[in-house]
């Protein structure tokens, strides 16, 4: 059963075989429902999601659910807190040390998104709380959509396609729209895991040079992709298009600043499908105003949203897509999936099948 916004909703069929069909009044099967809910663990859901998506875990939790478009955890779900044995959330949600505090019987959370970097990790460590996420799942529709930010800014699809629009497409002209070329050129992913690597593969189809920067070199996969490892320093200075595919960490936030967009390559291309944080967004604004690159496309700012009067979406050279890297439904189906499976092992006291705190279980 779901409970959303605090309103029970979406009743089943009522069951109890002591009250005859006939008597089977709204009411009557409110109150069926309300106790059969009982001694079922309250799971915090933060988001509405599609109708059949959470099926597994209406039949063990009683769910409460926020609405699709939450910004921060509502008020009805916050208030839910105390009571709250599992939590399933979205990226946008903020889990830190003040939410934890509010939440004493909290056994598990899951988020849907392979990054945790929305939720105090440490401090739910310290909780023994597990923490689990989706990887694997995404890494394809990652890659895909990192390739056409990259294809669509090298060869100005934006621009061309709008003054199309606007009527500007006059004759086939020898010089109009020229964009960059990607066979011969080179591309510099920095984070080699698993969605860095799914873009080399793809790129390689693309006759684009690949080196990486990474916390190591991967001899195997310099063999299989036929990449190379670089400094960070020379990849910046040598590539011309660069992928960013790190995580978000206190070593990974304004990463690329003033320093490192001028060490790149004026004709550069920056494509960055991780996280906002993870280039200083001022630094970039003023970057591709002064030409210190040429180009940018990012499917993650910082901030997100990115309100609509923002500088970045002024700028003919950079392309802004609303973090979509995973909005495939298959993708998305998939996540959820995982999330479910994530809350469903904690409730259960089992180890979670992706959890990014494994360190919980060491306490037994
Ligand atoms: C994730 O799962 O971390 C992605 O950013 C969602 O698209």
């Amino acid at each position: 059963m779901r409970e959303e916004w605090g309103c029970l909703s979406g009743l089943h069929p009522p069951k109890h075989p002591t009250i005859p069909e006939s008597y089977a009044t709204p009411i009557v099967m409110l109150i069926k429902e309300i106790m059969s809910q009982e001694g079922k663990p309250l799971v915090l859901v933060t988001h509405t999601l599609p109708e059949g998506w959470l099926n597994p875990l209406e039949e063990i939790c009683r769910l409460m659910v926020g609405p699709e478009d939450a910004m921060e955890l509502s008020s009805n779900l916050a208030e839910n807190l105390p009571s709250a044995e599992g939590l399933f959330t979205l990226l946008t949600i903020p889990v830190d040390r003040a939410l934890l505090e509010r939440a004493p019987r909290l056994r598990v959370v899951s988020n849907m998104a392979v990054g945790v970097d929305n939720i105090d990790v440490e401090a739910c460590t310290a909780r023994g709380i597990p923490v689990g996420n989706t990887p694997g799942v995404l890494t394809e529709g990652t890659a895909d959509l990192t390739m056409a930010l990259l294809l669509a800014i090298a060869r100005k699809l934006p621009e061309a396609s709008r003054d199309a629009r606007l009527g500007k497409w006059i004759t086939w002209s020898p010089t109009g729209w020229l964009g960059a070329d990607l066979d011969g050129a080179r591309l510099g992913i920095i984070g080699f895991g698993k969605i860095g690597q799914a873009v080399a593969a793809r790129a390689v189809g693309f006759g684009l040079e690949i080196v990486y920067h990474d916390t190591q070199e991967h001899p195997e996969l310099n063999r299989r992709l036929g990449a190379s490892f670089l400094p960070l320093e020379e990849l910046l200075i040598t590539s011309d298009f660069i992928s960013l595919h790190v995580p978000l960490t206190e070593g990974t936030r304004g990463m690329i600043d003033a320093e490192a967009l001028r060490a790149m390559k004026s004709s550069a291309i920056l494509v960055n499908t991780s996280r906002g944080p993870v280039v200083e967004t001022q630094a970039l604004v003023r970057g591709l105003r002064e030409g210190w690159i040429r180009a940018a496309a990012l499917d993650v700012t910082d901030p997100e949203p990115l309100s609509p009067d923002h500088p970045l979406y002024a700028l003919p050279n950079c392309l802004v897509t609303p973090h979509i890297g995973s909005a495939t439904w298959r993708t998305r189906r998939s996540m959820a999936k995982l999330a479910v499976e994530n809350l469903l092992a904690g409730l259960n006291g089992n180890r979670l099948p992706h959890c990014v705190n494994p360190k919980v279980y060491e306490r037994d």
